[in-house]
């Protein structure tokens, strides 16, 4: 499978950083030809602007959108896999990935009306998967649920929800501290995630 890795953290040589790592070689090992992005150092814009919401918001699904946003679609459309990896803040992607889908997520690209009010999509992604280190432990994300409330914003609605029929949410808790075992178990962890998607 084609995978397309988006990477969204300001540091590369990060945790994250590392995590991303040992998920593309799990991947690369396992046959897959893996295409990495890293969307704060190619300089992604992710705020919405008066332009484009504009045409959002006219819901003309032919509507020209903004030639960095076609680049994110074309890169889109080579891939089968999909994978987020970025760090949990304030318990949801970094604004820079949120941007990303308010601006690459377009009206007639990610989702569209037909006649009938059902949603369509152009997407080809068939498989997905947000990979997100956190700095509170498995059990605090699982009792304050949040780790419910993120698997339900990221795959219910921005994954599942735009029509890519297999999707999940892999958040890793237990970062706060920086403690060395933790670490060296997850990167063991994402580099299985990466064999086995
Ligand atoms: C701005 C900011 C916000 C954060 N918000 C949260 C949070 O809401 N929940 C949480 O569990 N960890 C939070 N953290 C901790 C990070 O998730 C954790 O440090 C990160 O996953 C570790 O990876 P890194 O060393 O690659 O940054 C936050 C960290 C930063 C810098």
């Amino acid at each position: 499978m084609h995978v397309l890795v988006l990477f969204a953290h300001p540091r590369r040589r990060s945790f994250t950083g590392e995590l991303a790592d040992a998920f593309c070689q799990g991947l690369q090992g396992a046959g897959h030809s893996v295409e990495f992005a890293d969307l704060y150092a190619e300089g992604f814009d992710p705020l919405l602007d008066d332009g484009q919401f504009g045409l959002e918001t006219a819901m003309d699904p032919l509507g020209p959108r903004p030639a960095d946003v076609q680049a994110e679609q074309a890169r889109l459309e080579r891939a089968e896999g999909l994978v987020f990896i970025y760090p949990f803040w304030w318990s949801d992607v970094p604004a820079l990935l949120k941007g990303w889908f308010d601006r690459v997520w377009s009206y007639g690209y990610a989702y569209a009306y037909e006649a009938d009010l059902s949603r369509s999509t152009r997407l080809k992604v068939r498989k997905a998967l947000a990979l997100c280190p956190a700095g509170h432990t498995d059990d605090k994300l699982d009792a304050l649920g949040l780790r419910e409330a993120h698997r339900r914003v990221m795959v219910e609605d921005r994954l599942l929800g735009v029509g890519i029929p297999e999707a999940r949410l892999e958040l890793l808790g237990g970062l706060s501290g920086n403690p060395a075992e933790v670490r060296q178990q997850l990167l063991l962890c994402a580099k299985a995630l990466g064999e086995g998607f």
